[in-house]
C-alpha cells in the first residue's frame, strides 16, 4: 500500500462544486485560481451561526477582491483593515466607517490622520509611540490594544512575536490611553493562523480577564472588547476540529473567565473563510529526476512561491494537490518554473503524486482562495500575478 495521502476531492468539496468550478476552469490556460463565492458565503454562515454572540470584521488582507468585499458587505460584515490602500477598497464599495477597524499595529501618521477624517473611531496599538499618535491624529478614538500570545507552535502560520505587546505594558498602555484623551476600548489578540489547538484561546483569554480586572479595580476603566482575531481553520492535509468545536470551546473559555455577561466579541477570520472557496490550477511543466538512478521525481508546475504559494514557505501549510491520474502516488519534489532556488514548494514534507503523471497534467490545488491573489508577485522572471476568476 502507498504511503502517501491520496487526495478525494469529496473531502473538500461536494461533487456538484467540483464539477462547476472544474467546467469552468477547462476552458482557461494556467496558471489561475478560481473562487466560487457561494462557499464563501456558507462559511460566513458557519461563522456567524457558530458565534451568534460576536461581531465578525473579515480580514481584508485574505483576499481583497471586489467580489468578496461587496459580498460581506451585504451579509453584514465589518472590516478589518492593514492600511489604506485597503481603506479605499472598502469604502469604494459603500461600507460605512462605523464598520471598519483599522487593526494594524504599524502604522504611518498621516494614514491614521485620514483613516480618522473618513470617520473610522477603532484603532488597535501595541506601543506607546503608536499610542500617542493615535491620541493626536485621532483625538478621543476607541483604541484596543493587541497582546502576545502563545500558540506559535501549533499555528501553521504563526504570527510570532512582530505583534502585540505583554500583558504589563497592555495595560499601561490602556491607562494611558485614558490620559490621552482616547477610549480605552478592549484587548486584541491573534493566536496564529490555522491554528489547531484551540487551548491556544483559552490562555489568551485567561490573559485577557487579568488585564480587565486590574484595569477596572485600579483605575475603574471599564474594557469593552475583546477581539480575538482569525485562527480558525482551512481545510488543508493535516486534519482540525470543526468551526463549531472552536466555538463551542471557545464559547466555555470565555463563560468560565468572565460569566455569562461577555465583552463585546470580535472575530477577524481571514482564512476559515475564503480559503475553501479557491480552487488553484496549474499544469505541469517538466518532471524529471536527478540522476539515472534517484527515485524521487522532481515535479515543475506553473505556479510556485512568487505566484500565490508563498505559503508554502517553511512547507507551513500543506496545501491538499489533487490530479487526474489515477497512478500509484510516487515520492516527488515539487517546485515553481522560476529560475530562483527558493521556488520550492515542498521538499521535506513526501508528497506523492500519481507514477503516470505527464508533463501538461492539471494540477488542481485545494483550499487556496486566501493569501495566494495579493502574495503574487507582479513581475518575477517575466511571469505575470497569478489570475483570479470569481464564480
Ligand atoms: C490582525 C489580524 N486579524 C485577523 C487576521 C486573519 O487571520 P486568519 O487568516 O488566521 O483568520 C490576521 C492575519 O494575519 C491579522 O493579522
Amino acid at each position: 500500500m502507498s504511503q502517501f495521502h491520496a487526495i478525494d476531492v469529496a473531502d473538500y468539496y461536494d461533487s456538484e462544486t467540483f464539477s462547476k468550478i472544474k467546467a469552468f476552469a477547462d476552458s482557461k490556460p494556467t496558471p489561475f485560481v478560481v473562487i466560487d463565492t457561494n462557499i464563501i458565503s456558507k462559511q460566513y454562515d458557519d461563522m456567524v451561526g457558530a458565534f451568534p454572540q460576536a461581531d465578525v470584521f473579515y480580514a481584508v488582507k485574505a483576499n481583497p477582491a471586489k467580489e468578496i468585499l461587496s459580498l460581506l458587505r451585504d451579509k453584514g460584515a465589518n472590516f478589518d483593515i492593514a492600511s489604506i490602500y485597503e481603506l479605499d477598497m472598502v469604502m469604494d464599495i459603500g461600507v460605512t466607517p462605523d464598520r471598519v477597524s483599522y487593526g494594524n499595529t504599524i502604522k504611518k501618521r498621516q494614514d491614521v490622520r485620514e483613516f480618522y477624517k473618513r470617520g473610522v473611531r477603532m484603532f488597535a496599538s501595541d506601543s506607546e509611540p503608536d499610542l500617542r499618535m493615535i491620541a493626536e491624529e485621532a483625538p478621543g478614538a476607541r483604541v484596543y490594544v493587541r497582546i502576545l500570545t502563545e500558540g506559535t507552535e501549533t499555528a501553521d502560520w504563526p504570527l510570532s512575536r512582530k505583534f502585540g505587546c505583554q500583558n504589563e505594558m497592555a495595560y499601561e498602555l490602556l491607562v494611558l490611553a485614558k490620559e490621552l484623551g482616547l477610549e480605552p476600548y478592549g484587548i486584541s489578540f491573534h493566536v496564529g493562523s490555522q491554528q489547531r489547538d484551540i487551548g491556544a484561546w483559552d490562555a489568551a483569554i485567561a490573559k485577557v480577564k487579568m488585564i480587565f480586572d486590574r484595569l477596572r479595580d485600579e483605575h475603574g476603566i471599564v474594557l469593552q472588547m475583546i477581539n480575538m482575531g482569525g485562527g480558525f481553520p482551512a481545510n488543508y492535509i493535516d486534519p482540525t476540529n470543526s468551526l463549531q468545536t472552536y466555538a463551542d470551546q471557545i464559547l466555555r473559555f470565555l463563560v468560565e473567565d468572565f460569566g455569562e455577561e461577555l465583552p463585546r466579541i470580535v472575530l477577524e477570520p481571514g482564512r476559515s473563510l475564503i480559503s475553501n472557496a479557491g480552487v488553484l490550477v496549474s499544469e505541469v511543466v517538466l518532471i524529471s529526476r536527478k540522476s539515472n538512478t534517484a527515485l524521487e521525481r522532481w515535479v515543475f508546475t506553473d505556479v510556485g512561491k512568487f505566484s500565490g504559494l508563498i505559503e508554502t514557505m517553511d512547507e507551513a501549510i500543506k496545501f491538499p494537490i489533487f490530479t487526474e491520474k489515477q497512478g500509484e502516488l510516487d515520492r516527488c519534489v515539487i517546485a515553481g518554473p522560476t529560475c530562483d532556488s527558493a521556488d520550492i514548494m515542498y521538499e521535506q514534507y513526501a508528497y506523492g503524486l500519481p507514477n503516470d503523471l505527464e508533463i501538461g497534467d492539471r494540477m488542481y490545488w485545494l483550499t487556496t482562495g486566501a493569501y495566494t491573489t495579493t502574495y503574487s508577485a507582479v513581475c518575477f522572471n517575466g511571469f505575470p500575478p497569478l489570475q483570479a476568476y470569481y464564480l
